[in-house]
This record gives C-alpha cells, structure tokens and sequence, in this order.
C-alpha cells in the first residue's frame, strides 16, 4: 500500500473516533475533514450528537458557520435548515421544499467520552462493531482525554506504536529510559488477529523511565511489561506496567505493580494528516489529580518527539514516491497490519464495484 499519497485509499466500512466529547461542548459547531470528506459534529439542544456534510447543498457554505436551532442547524448564508437526519427542512421565502435537497447525516454514537463516526455504508453501521476500551469508563481508571494533530498519513502513526524497537532511542529521556532497551529486553512475542495483532515484551530488572518515575517518586529498579494491541482501522491500546524488581510479576505475582492503560485513535484526516485522540489512564493514587496531569505531559512530550520524526518520514516519502521501504525483524507486526488493512479495503472496494455493476 502506497502511503501518502492523493490516491490513498482508506477503509470506510467501519468506525473512527471522530471527536472527545469535550470538543462538542456550549452547543460548538465542529468543522473536521474525516477521510477526505468535510463533517460537521455537534450535539444538539436533546443531547444527541449529529454528524452532517460540512457543506450546504445550496451553495456550498459550510454549515458550521451555522447556527444551532434545536437539534437542527440552520446555514447562515441563505438561511436553509437541516435536520439531523441531513434532510432540509425549511427555505425562508419558499413553500416547498425538493425532496433531493439535503446532506449526508453520518451514523454517529457517544460513548466513553468518545465520538464515534461510521464512514461507510449506514446499512452496516452495526455499534457492536466498535473497538472498545473499558477502562475509560472504570472508576478504577483515572486519565486525562487528549488530542494531537500530525502532518502525516496515519500508518505511519501505526506503523511507530507498532514497534518497541523505537521507545529506546527516539524516547530515551522521556517514555524509554535508556538505549539499553533496545538490546536487553526480552525478544517481541507477536501475535497474529484477524484484524490487528499484539505483542508483548518485557523488560527485567531495569531503571524506571523519567515518566513513570516522577509520579512514583523514586529510582527503584523495575520489571516492565507492554502489552500492545493494534486494531483495525488504526486503533492502539497498550497495557504497561512497572513491579518491583524482582518480585516476580512476569510469573503472576502484581503486588506492589503500579499499571497503566493507553488507548491511541488514528483517524485519517486526508491521505497526508491524521486526528490522533489518546488517554494515558493509571491505577494508583487515583485521588491525587497530579498524577494523570504528570502523566499527560510526559506523553505529550514523548509524543512530539513521535510527531517531529514522522513528519519528516512523511516529507521524505513524499518526495520520492517511489521510494521502496525495506524491512527489519521489528517490521512484523505493523507488515502484518498492513497486509490485513490492504486485504479488507480490497474487500471493500470490491463489494462497491460489483453493486455498482448491479445497480
Ligand atoms: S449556501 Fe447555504 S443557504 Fe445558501
Ligand atoms: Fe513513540
């Protein structure tokens, strides 16, 4: 799969984060191209939240620049109100309204803070099918929401959680700890799914990373453990956790472990930019807001360290489109990721080829 480039193409049967919920607060009108496609997200006087075309079917204004009216949103150019349902329910000045005026209403659900769009078909919009995170609705859990935007395709973004190979040298003062990393942790264990894969790696008797260390306060030796699970179409939870060196957590025992869970939303903006939503949630001294303030800024930190390399991929990439990539051990999971996503949208694609030879 090309990366990067105008003729990307993505998965579009399925569910993106498309927002917080934070983000849709005081009646906001939210302008966010979505694969390539403007949408309007916001929730209506009833609570509900809606995601409309950002483009008014008269004259293309974008209705963001509307106004809320109830649950309808009203374009302030010539006046024409939408429903939720993306229909046009008023035209100040004239009586009958076409049937074909109107813009796309997306399927859309809340849940766990997390706006959710469905970008295909809205036959198939089934909510079992989203990925989901209990933790950001446990009381155990505590996190900060939160939001970067990157200039660059959003397998990039995959294609670095995909590898630990990474945490040592881009990160060595801040989510790392030290290039050691890169040479003594245990080997990856990979595991192959359908859609996505995990892996796991651990690390023994090592120094506590600078972020888990300013919120335990401490130098204590550690075992350390990442569990990653990358999910279609972009989605990365990881499980992290720190016991006391030694104290035999690699074989069960948890006393003393402090534990973190960390969830990842990749969802393309275009071919060349991507809306990523994270929350880094721990389990210890969840009273103390600090921590998860502490917690954010270190990540917010490794991840501009992320941002900075991944843009400069994507420049490089686009200068030489036909640049071909040549791969290492580290490369098995996100080459295994990228295979299963190329297969699905093939599917896809498809499946619209042949309904629209039928139709
Ligand atoms: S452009 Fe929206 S009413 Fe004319
Ligand atoms: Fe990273």
């Amino acid at each position: 799969m090309q990366v990067g480039h105008a003729n990307a193409t993505f998965l579009r049967n399925c569910w993106y984060v498309a927002a917080w919920d934070y983000e849709l607060i005081d009646g906001k009108l939210l302008a966010r191209t979505i694969l390539d496609e403007p949408v309007l997200l916001y929730k209506g006087e009833s609570g509900k939240v809606v995601a409309l075309e950002n483009r008014c079917c008269h004259r293309a204004a974008p209705l963001s620049l509307g106004r809320l009216e109830g649950d309808d949103v009203r374009c302030m150019y010539h006046g024409l109100k939408y429903n939720p349902a993306g229909r046009c329910i008023q035209i100040p000045g004239q009586e009958t309204i076409p049937p074909r005026l109107g813009v796309r209403s997306y399927p859309v659900i809340e849940r766990d803070r997390l706006i959710w769009i469905w970008t295909g078909d809205p036959a198939a919009a089934d909510p079992a099918l989203i990925v989901d995170f209990p933790y950001l609705r446990d009381p155990a859990w505590r996190g900060v929401p939160d939001y970067l935007h990157y200039k660059a395709n959003y397998l990039l973004i995959v294609d670095n959680l995909s590898d630990f190979a990474h945490l040592a040298f881009v990160h060595t003062k801040t989510l790392g700890g030290s290039e050691e990393y890169a040479y003594t942790t245990k080997p990856v264990a990979v595991e192959r799914l359908e859609r996505g894969f995990r892996v796991k790696r651990w690390h023994m008797n090592a120094p506590p990373p600078p972020f888990h260390r300013k919120v335990v306060r401490n130098d204590d030796r550690v075992d350390r453990w990442n569990v990653g699970h990358m999910h279609i179409p972009g989605i990365f939870f990881l499980e992290s956790g720190f016991a006391p060196q030694g104290s035999g957590a690699e074989t069960g025992n948890l006393d003393g472990a402090k534990q973190y869970r960390n969830c990842q939303f990749m969802t393309p903006e275009t071919a060349s930019t991507t809306h990523f939503f994270w929350n880094y949630l721990h389990n210890f001294e969840i009273d103390n807001p600090t921590i998860a303030l502490s917690l954010r800024n270190s990540l917010v930190e490794g991840f501009m360290e992320d941002k900075h390399i991944i843009e400069e991929q994507q420049k490089v990439l686009d200068a030489d489109p036909s640049f071909r990539l040549l791969a290492i051990g580290a490369d098995a999971p996100l080459a295994h990721f990228r295979w299963t996503l190329t297969k699905l949208i093939a599917a896809e694609q498809k499946m619209a080829e042949q309904k629209t030879a039928a139709e």
